[in-house]
């Protein structure tokens, strides 16, 4: 029996739409993430469990755990006889890299499980094959930071998809979700399909310029540097009441915000326990629609997805 946990992801960070990715975990050492068994069995067989089961596909072929699974059985060429027991622990369409959570350990337990017959670079391909099923395109900036924790910036060319990039390590994220779903492929078909040059320019230089003080320890000029001028300005729309709320949120002493993914979870970065605290109560006061929602204090995970025994 295998027992794997994968935690969740802020995607884009502002500056690296579809580049850049971070896994967190939070402070006060609550789950934020999905766990996945697997066991021998005489046939596949999937059981959903955990807060956010409710809102899994009732058909298992339209559960990303099945089609998981039907991908590996593919390419190892057999089909796999084994049970499968999710905890769905991560709201879906909450732009906290949900569904990366459910792909990544759900691959990472039957390739352990099967004895590793896919390497880190395939699993990771197709990881991100099946994110671009769900979500219209492939991206890898929620499914790599998932899997090998940390910052990953990603590159996508040969056989390199992502790499680890230095954080500053006394940087607090809080990532707050409201309690309702944002679909990734609508919150994606609603961007432009071309930018002009003037845009792409600076975006490049943002990019670039964050890069270098993150491997040159310019923590000002890092978050300074940290701007969505590609997703943001078309996705402010999805987010009621977005310009108050970063109004607000600087004012309270925090150095970044943003949209996290495609939304609807905001994230928020601050240097001290003094600002987080105000501001994550803050936004548990004024940015949380229901009883599902939540604000989590959180530190860049750098574990990434691990086996966590039984
Ligand atoms: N980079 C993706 C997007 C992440 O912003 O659409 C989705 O969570």
């Amino acid at each position: 029996m295998i027992k794997i946990y994968a935690p969740a992801s802020i995607g884009n960070i502002n500056v690296g739409f579809d580049t850049l990715g971070v896994a967190i975990s939070p402070k006060d050492g609550k789950k934020l993430g999905d766990c996945v068994i697997v066991k021998k069995n005489h046939t596949f067989s999937l059981t959903n469990i955990g807060k956010f089961a409710f809102q899994l596909p009732k058909n298992i072929q339209e559960n990303i755990i099945w089609k998981c699974w039907n991908h590996f059985c593919t390419i190892i060429g057999k089909k796999i006889p084994i049970s499968i027991l999710l905890e769905k622990n991560m709201p879906i369409g909450s732009g906290l890299g949900s569904s990366a959570c459910s792909i990544v350990a759900t691959l990472v337990a039957i390739n352990e499980f099967c004895k590793k017959p896919l390497n880190k670079q395939q699993l990771l391909k197709l990881m991100g094959k099946i994110e671009g099923e769900i979500s219209g395109e492939i991206h890898y900036d929620n499914v790599a930071p998932c899997y090998y924790g940390g910052l990953q910036l990603i590159i996508n060319e040969n056989n390199i998809i992502s790499q680890s990039i230095p954080f500053f390590k006394n940087w607090i994220w809080i990532v707050a979700w409201p309690g309702i779903k944002i679909s990734t492929s609508q919150a994606r078909s609603i961007l432009p399909l071309q930018y002009n040059k003037k845009i792409c320019i600076e975006h490049s230089k943002l990019l670039a310029g964050f890069i270098h003080a993150s491997y040159t320890k310019q923590e000002k000029l890092a978050y300074t540097l940290m701007k969505d001028i590609l997703a943001e300005p078309y996705r402010i729309p999805l987010i009621q009441n977005f310009t108050n709320i970063k109004k607000n949120i600087l004012d309270l002493g925090a150095i970044n915000f943003g949209i996290s993914g495609s939304g609807p979870t905001i994230f928020v970065i601050c240097e001290n326990e003094t600002s987080a605290n105000k501001i994550s109560i803050w936004l548990s006061k004024h940015y949380l629609k229901n009883k599902h929602g939540f604000v989590h204090i959180c530190n860049v995970d750098t574990k990434g997805t691990r086996n966590i025994g039984v």
